[in-house]
C-alpha cells in the first residue's frame, strides 16, 4: 500500500484528495486541527475501503514547530512516505492596512515558514527511495499581485516560484513536486477568509481539483492549473501587463466600504 500526508484534510480541497486517494488504495495519514471532522472523515473512507490504514493528527500548522512535529509524526510509523501534499492555508481579505496582524504572521507561517520546512524535512527521504513526490497547493493568486488579497497573493507567489524552482533541482532524482493552482473552488476558504465575491468566474468543485492534480503525477509536470479557467489564468497573467491587471484585479476584489474583518476561527 502506498503512503500519503495530507495536510488540511478535514475538509474542502484537502478532504478531496483524501476521498480520491481512499478510492486509489492509499494508506493515509491526515492532519489538521479540526479533530470531529477528520473522525467524520476518516470513518467515511473507510466505510468504503476497509483495506486501508488511515492515521489522524491534530497539529496547528501555523504553530513555528509545526512541520518538525509533522515529519516525526509521519516517520515515526517505520514506512517510506510516497505522497506528501502540504495543502493546508487560509485566505485574508480586505484592506492590508487594518487587516489583524497576527492572522497577517500566522499566514506567512503557515504558507510559506512551515512548507518550506516541511519540504526540506520530507524531500531527502524522498530521493534516497528515488521515487515519490510532492504537491504544494498553491493558488492561481500567485500568478499576479492582489490588491485587497495582498497577502495571500505574496504567499502563494512565493510557493510557485520556490515549488518550479526546487523542481528544476529534482530533475533526474526519481521525485516529483508540483505545484497546484486551483481557480476559485467551491469550499469554506472563502467564509473562512470573510470573502464574499460579486463574480465568481466558473467555480470548481474540489473534486476536480484533486483529480487533476493526482492524475498529472504521472506526466511529472510541475506548475498544475485547474481546467480551461486554470490555463486562462494563466496565459493572461503571462501576455498581459502589471499595468492592466492590477487595477482589473483591484476592481473585482476591493471589499465594500462597509466591510470589516471577519472574527478568525484561526
Ligand atoms: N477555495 C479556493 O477557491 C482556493 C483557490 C486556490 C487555492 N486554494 C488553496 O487550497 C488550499 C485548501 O483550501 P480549501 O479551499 O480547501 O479551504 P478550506 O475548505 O477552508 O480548507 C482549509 C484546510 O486547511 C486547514 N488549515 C487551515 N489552517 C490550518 C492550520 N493553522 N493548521 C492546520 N490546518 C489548517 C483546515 O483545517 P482545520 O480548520 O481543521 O485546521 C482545512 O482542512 C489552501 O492552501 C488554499 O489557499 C483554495
Amino acid at each position: 500500500m502506498p503512503l500519503a500526508i495530507i495536510t488540511g484534510a478535514s475538509r474542502g480541497i484537502g478532504a478531496a484528495y483524501a476521498r480520491e486517494l481512499a478510492m486509489r488504495g492509499y494508506d493515509l495519514l491526515l492532519v489538521a486541527r479540526d479533530t470531529n471532522r477528520l473522525n467524520q472523515l476518516a470513518a467515511a473512507l473507510q466505510k468504503h475501503n476497509t483495506n486501508i490504514t488511515i492515521e489522524r493528527q491534530n497539529l496547528d500548522l501555523a504553530n513555528p514547530h509545526a512541520a518538525k512535529m509533522l515529519y516525526e509524526w509521519a516517520t515515526s510509523f517505520n514506512r517510506p512516505v510516497d505522497l506528501v501534499i502540504q495543502n493546508a492555508g487560509f485566505g485574508l481579505y480586505g484592506n492590508f492596512v487594518t487587516m489583524p496582524m497576527n492572522k497577517l504572521l500566522q499566514m506567512v507561517q503557515l504558507h510559506v515558514l512551515q512548507i518550506t520546512e516541511a519540504t526540506r524535512l520530507f524531500l531527502p527521504d524522498l530521493v534516497a527511495q528515488g521515487t515519490g513526490a510532492i504537491i504544494i497547493v498553491s493558488s492561481v493568486a500567485g500568478f499576479i499581485p492582489i490588491p485587497y488579497m495582498a497577502e495571500y497573493a505574496a504567499t502563494k507567489a512565493y510557493l510557485n516560484a520556490f515549488s518550479e524552482a526546487v523542481a528544476h533541482e529534482l530533475r533526474g532524482t526519481g521525485v516529483t513536486l508540483q505545484v497546484c493552482c486551483p481557480g476559485f473552488t467551491d469550499t469554506d476558504f472563502h467564509h473562512t477568509a470573510g470573502h464574499y465575491p460579486r463574480h465568481t468566474f466558473w467555480p470548481q468543485s474540489p473534486e476536480q481539483v484533486a483529480r487533476v492534480s493526482l492524475n498529472a503525477l504521472s506526466s511529472r509536470r510541475t506548475l498544475v492549473t485547474i481546467g480551461w479557467q486554470g490555463r486562462l489564468a494563466y496565459w493572461i497573467s503571462r501576455l498581459s501587463t502589471k499595468k492592466l491587471l492590477l487595477p482589473l484585479a483591484a476592481r473585482v476584489v476591493k471589499p465594500p466600504s462597509s466591510y470589516s474583518h471577519p472574527p478568525s476561527p484561526i
